[in-house]
């Protein structure tokens, strides 16, 4: 399978192939235009992570009060002989959206002789970067890049790779941050780009305290604050935006009805804005939301897992459960 060379631009001698999907390109205008005329006002969570939003969340990850990360590389560490046992060898694994390289790194090192790793991420540069270095780390691994978006579905079926039973790696909590309906229908969408046996290893984050989960998301520094500001910085700089940042202010809310943290922008004041020459008006208080994160109980995980034709075959947490990572394979066909 080395000289299968799929799309352009041209395969890193490193990678086995490079698959370029052509995700569309998101309408930040349109969207922006469409969250700022709705009732409540939104902004699309999908434009935190431009270069500048990438390097805030990187940090974010280092945060004493963002338990999230540190508390699942910890579990990886832990799980990892249950985890090869759980695989066997000679395993496939995919990551949906791969990001940061320190989780797969632990997955694949846990893993018994894995016979390939495919990322697969919407920014096809970052993506050619880190396979590039995982193949470097990683000699005789067979290596391969996506660049699609994952939300629409995995096609893997034109794709050289290795035979195994694949693993999908879809750890951190960013199933969370979908609503409920979107959340099944992304994993239904992974199932149906699984075969028998197949399996994924997913991350969840679990309900706790609101003062625990509220300071995660509104960390004393106020890098949580400048990740979500820099949504309008971006509003600014790219449509044309005249926002304040000096008259919003970020809140993280606990929404326990919904079971989910939710990151807002509060107008400080009453005020007006413009966006590509359209005006819109914030009264004091009024909020723009930008995200949702929802935690999950054992019992709401897995609903969720069986509602999207997966069973929960085990569940792991840490010590103080904080956060839980779940093996789910596919149903079995009736
Ligand atoms: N997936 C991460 C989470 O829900 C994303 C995240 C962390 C986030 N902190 C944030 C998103 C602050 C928006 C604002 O934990």
């Amino acid at each position: 399978m080395t000289d299968l060379t799929l799309g352009q631009p041209p395969v890193h001698a490193a990678l086995d192939f490079f698959d370029d999907q052509h995700p569309p390109a998101g309408d930040f205008l349109r969207d922006v235009l469409t969250g700022l005329a709705a009732t409540p006002k939104s902004i699309p969570p999908v434009y935190f992570y431009d270069a500048a939003g990438s390097a805030l969340f990187d940090q974010i990850t280092d945060l004493p009060e963002y338990y999230v990360t540190r508390t699942e590389l910890a579990l990886l560490d832990r799980i990892g002989p249950e985890l090869a046992k759980r695989a066997g060898p000679g395993a496939v694994v995919i990551e949906p959206g791969s990001g940061s390289s320190v989780k797969i790194r632990k997955l694949l090192s846990a893993l018994d002789q894995p016979a390939g790793y495919v990322g697969l991420d919407i920014s096809g540069e970052h993506l050619i970067a880190s396979c590039d270095e995982l193949a470097r780390d990683y000699p005789g691994l067979h290596i391969g890049a996506i660049c699609a978006d994952f939300t629409t579905g995995l096609s893997l079926d034109h794709l050289p790779l290795p035979k195994g039973r694949r693993i999908l790696f879809f750890p951190g909590s960013t199933i969370g941050n979908f609503e409920p309906d979107a959340a099944r229908a992304v994993l239904a969408s992974f199932r149906k780009g699984m075969r028998e046996g197949d399996a994924i290893l997913i991350g969840a984050d679990r309900v706790k305290s609101p003062q625990t989960l509220e300071a995660a998301y509104d960390d004393a520094q106020g890098v949580t604050a400048a990740f979500n500001m820099n949504l309008i910085a971006r509003i600014n700089s790219e449509l044309d935006g005249t926002l304040d940042p000096a008259l919003l202010k970020h809140v993280s809310v606990w929404n326990a009805e919904k079971s989910r943290i939710e990151m807002h922008l509060e107008a400080r004041e009453a005020q007006q804005l413009q966006v590509a020459g359209r005006s819109f008006s914030l009264a004091k208080g009024e909020r723009l939301h930008t995200e949702n994160s929802h935690k999950f109980t054992p019992e709401s995980f897995q609903a969720l897992a069986e509602s999207a034709g997966f069973d929960l075959l085990e569940s792991w947490s840490d010590p103080a459960e904080l956060f839980s990572l779940h093996w789910l394979e596919p149903k079995a066909k009736a």
